[in-house]
């Protein structure tokens, strides 16, 4: 059921006033792979969904595409061939990257933790509220900059998301169902569909993203050399790269 629409305008643009300032937003914006079980209502998806056609592209071409799916027949069958796409990729990434070695068989270790939490997600994964896919028409062959007209858009969902208290992640499940999907969906062939991202009310919550220290990753006028201003905020916390 849908809720009723809040009567507050956010800077006169007829959306819903967001939850975080934007700051705050782009550095809590985790990946959420948990989803509480009702769904995204359609006013917070055109929302959603607003936001990502605004994002910037090579000469505004505009050439990204969306198609929500949520609860339709086709949306549904599309679902459960992410879904099934996504079990092959984790079992095979389970298995490849040794989750259940290691640390990993300790059960109270991160490593084991985020494969309870991707097998969770994986075996869940047609019954996500809602599952976006980020399309990007082509009009010249694949190169290696069109993702850049493409993913801030997709990055754009998230946010919006976030700042709507929802919340979600950006896959690649759909690679490995591609054929499938766009015969299903009737997406030409030039079309490159970029991200398949999952998306609902969170189940638990967002926070602070953890990364490598800051320094580790802006340089000044040396590669390698961090930047004098880079320096994490007090009280950051740190997680490593894989
Ligand atoms: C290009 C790209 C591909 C990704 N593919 C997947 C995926 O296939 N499955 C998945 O569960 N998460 C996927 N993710 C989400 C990342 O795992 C997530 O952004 C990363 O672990 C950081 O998570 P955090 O922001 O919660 O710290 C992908 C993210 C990016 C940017």
């Amino acid at each position: 059921m849908e809720t009723p629409r809040d009567d507050q305008d956010l800077a006169g643009l007829g959306l819903h006033p967001d939850s975080v300032g934007m700051l705050e937003g782009l550095v809590t914006t985790r990946a959420i792979r948990r989803y509480a079980d009702e769904p995204v209502p359609t006013h917070v998806l055109r929302d959603i969904m607003f936001a990502a056609t605004r994002a910037p592209s090579g000469s505004n071409r505009q050439p990204f595409r969306f198609l929500v799916l949520t609860d339709g027949e086709k949306a549904r069958e599309a679902k459960r061939l992410v879904a099934e796409g996504a079990r092959k990729v984790w079992g095979h990434k389970r298995g490849n990257d040794g989750y259940d070695d290691g640390s990993g068989a300790d059960l109270s270790s991160p490593k084991a933790r985020m494969a309870r939490t991707m097998q969770e997600y994986v075996d869940n994964l047609e019954r996500v509220p809602a599952l976006v896919l980020g399309c990007l028409v082509r009009y010249r062959d694949p190169n290696p900059n069109e993702g850049a007209s493409v993913y801030p858009a997709v990055q754009n969902v998230l946010l919006a998301a976030r700042a709507l208290g929802y919340g979600g992640v950006l896959t690649g499940f759909h690679a490995f169902v591609d054929k499938e999907l766009k015969q299903l969906l009737g997406i030409p062939p030039e079309v490159f569909i970029a991200a398949s991202i999952t998306l609902g009310r969170p189940q638990g919550s967002h926070g602070p993203v953890r990364r490598v220290p800051m320094g580790e990753l802006v340089y000044g006028d040396t590669w390698g050399d961090a930047a004098g201003f880079a320096v994490d905020p007090p009280g950051t916390r740190h997680t490593s790269r894989i």
